[in-house]
């Protein structure tokens, strides 16, 4: 009767150590390793322009880093090689460094939202380029299962997801989402406008012969020259790795 008392007390003791420990070690597993969004665009496969865009203005490392520590997470809107091609000549080399770095901005939002949550969030969305409320914001619009996203200049649906899992989202896009502060006053209507010759000279082609005519031929070109080197980059490491196998 005497021992009883203390024994079961340290038998409590023990188990509520021993409880807690365990309780202390489940949370630890939760946050996943880095999440590397280079490697899921590149393994889609169709990504090169967006994941060169992002190397260049910087934002693929910072967005690496941040999903870290966010608690909000983010979510990438992801044009298609195809999107970035459709687009009209110049369109994106026209921009200034720091337009591109908001272009590339626009395309991220500092949230996570799954599928369902774009089909009921409130508009506009803030985006990464957004300084002020409503400001360089992304606009959805869900019926069913379908989900549309407009800019005020480009709307497209959204129906491929990349990843949706916490922290990051990616959905492809088969537009590039133009955001109204960069190319809504300029070009209201697709339509060429009859532009006078003191308008700034395109820095890389002669923008003076084209006339509506050819597609962009110039932008497909270097594009299609960054997917010929991706791929040839692709098949030497390919060859690589082959090796690298027979040798051990
Ligand atoms: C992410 O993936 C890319 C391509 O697969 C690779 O080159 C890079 O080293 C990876 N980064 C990290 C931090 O693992
Ligand atoms: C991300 O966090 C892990 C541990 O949680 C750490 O080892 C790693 O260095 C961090 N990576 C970056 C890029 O901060
Ligand atoms: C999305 O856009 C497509 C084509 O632009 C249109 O047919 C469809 O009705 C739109 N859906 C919603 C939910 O607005």
């Amino acid at each position: 009767m005497a021992f009883s008392k203390p024994l079961a007390l340290i038998l409590l003791t023990f188990l509520s150590l021993f409880a807690s420990k365990i309780q202390a070690q489940a949370p630890a597993p939760a946050p996943s390793g880095p999440v590397n969004l280079t490697a899921i665009l590149e393994k889609a496969g169709q990504y090169t322009t967006l994941i060169r865009l992002l190397k260049e203005s910087q934002q693929l490392t910072q967005i690496e880093s941040q999903l870290n520590s966010t608690t909000q997470g983010f979510t990438l809107f992801a044009p298609t090689d195809n999107a970035f091609q459709n687009l009209k000549s110049g369109a994106i080399n026209d921009l200034t460094d720091d337009q591109k770095v908001k272009l590339i901005l626009y395309h991220v939002t500092p949230k996570y939202y799954s599928l369902s949550d774009l089909q009921t969030v409130s508009n506009p969305v803030r985006t990464q380029a957004s300084e002020k409320e409503g400001s360089w914001g992304l606009n959805f619009k869900g019926q069913g299962n379908q989900v549309n996203v407009t800019t005020g200049v480009v709307t497209t649906s959204i129906n491929n997801d990349l990843r949706q899992q916490f922290p990051l989202a990616i959905y492809q896009v088969d537009r590039v989402l133009l955001p109204l502060e960069l190319f809504g006053a300029k070009s209201p209507s697709s339509a060429p406008s009859p532009k006078s010759s003191e308008t700034t000279p395109s820095d890389e082609t002669p923008s003076s012969g084209k006339k509506g005519g050819a597609p962009s031929p110039a932008a497909s070109q270097k594009d299609n020259g960054v997917a010929g080197r991706n791929v040839g980059l692709g098949l030497v490491l390919g060859l690589g790795f082959i090796c690298m196998g027979a040798l051990s």
